[in-house]
């Protein structure tokens, strides 16, 4: 068993599918004492926490949270804290991918991505810190991408909302972490989820356990940035320390998905 995780309490945004609901699987094999699973998709959410409250009974708290809305992430958080008076984990995970060429994006898609995978983190985020500010302790774990660390052809709105996601939790950890409390942001390459939507997910993408238990690990060292895989901290690296090959790359990426959108409609 997993001291980190043993016992504490635990909120997830987006737990229904995917990242979120390895987390909160991970979560409840490593002894939490309760998760509370916030999602918008109330199908995939009952069934989920149905499911996992047969194998886990009284510890899985199916709530429906937008977290677009700030007063239904606010109630998840509440929830989690009131069941037995510590929230020890928030988990700012929902969120939605976006590659478009720019003549499709409007500024409704503009707004409606930042509301997800921006403003849905800062609620959480902002939410839990008082909270965690009066008890002492607390870990925020919010979910960026990698995308969010490099810039990436045609997909100029996700890449800001993420980078955003990263800054305010790297600034937040040096602001709050003498009163006790701890920020993660990870940032994945691909993981094979629902996120890809119709098609498979590209052949380089890692299966959510291996994703999970990795994040979950380094949240334990209070890891404040965690990249991954590999492959991903090598492009980090290229991006920072080898800007002449990253830049020979991303414009051959950007040539190639101008192409797949000219002859196919789509960006791969
Ligand atoms: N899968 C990847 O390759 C990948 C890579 C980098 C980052 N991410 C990030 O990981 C996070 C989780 O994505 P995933 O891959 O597990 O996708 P997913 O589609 O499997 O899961 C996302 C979940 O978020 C929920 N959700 C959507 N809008 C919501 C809202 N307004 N309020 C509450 N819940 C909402 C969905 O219903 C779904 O259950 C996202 O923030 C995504 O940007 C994913």
């Amino acid at each position: 068993m997993n001291g980190y995780y043993e016992n504490k309490v635990s909120a997830v945004t987006g737990a229904a599918s995917g990242i979120g609901l390895g987390l909160v699987e991970h979560l409840l094999a490593k002894g939490a004492a309760a998760v509370f699973m916030g999602d918008v998709k109330e199908e995939n959410l009952t069934r989920e926490s149905k499911r996992l409250n047969e194998q886990y009974p009284g510890k899985v708290f199916p709530v429906f949270a937008d977290v677009t809305k700030q007063e239904q992430v606010a109630e998840l958080v509440s929830r989690a804290k009131a069941f037995e008076g510590h929230l020890d984990f928030v988990f700012n995970n929902a969120g939605m991918g976006m590659t478009l060429p720019t003549e499709k994006i409007t500024f409704e898609i503009w707004k409606f991505v930042v509301d997800l995978n921006l403003m849905g983190v800062v609620y959480g985020t902002y939410g839990a810190i008082p909270i965690m500010r009066e008890q002492g302790f607390g870990h925020i774990v919010n979910t960026g991408s990698i995308t969010g660390r490099v810039p990436v052809p045609y997909q100029a709105v996700y890449a800001a909302t993420k980078a955003a996601v990263i800054s305010m939790t790297e600034s937040l950890q040096y602001e709050l972490e003498t009163e006790g409390l701890n920020f993660s942001v990870f940032c994945p390459g691909n993981v094979a989820t629902a996120i890809f939507g119709d098609v498979p997910p590209p052949p380089d993408a890692v299966g959510v356990d291996e994703a999970v238990e990795h994040i979950l690990a380094e949240v334990e060292k209070k890891s404040l940035l965690i990249i991954f895989p590999q492959t991903m901290r090598d492009f980090d690296a290229t991006y920072r320390e080898r800007r002449e090959e990253f830049d020979v790359f991303a414009r051959k990426l950007a040539a190639e998905r101008r192409e797949n959108y000219r002859t196919k409609g789509t960006y791969f």
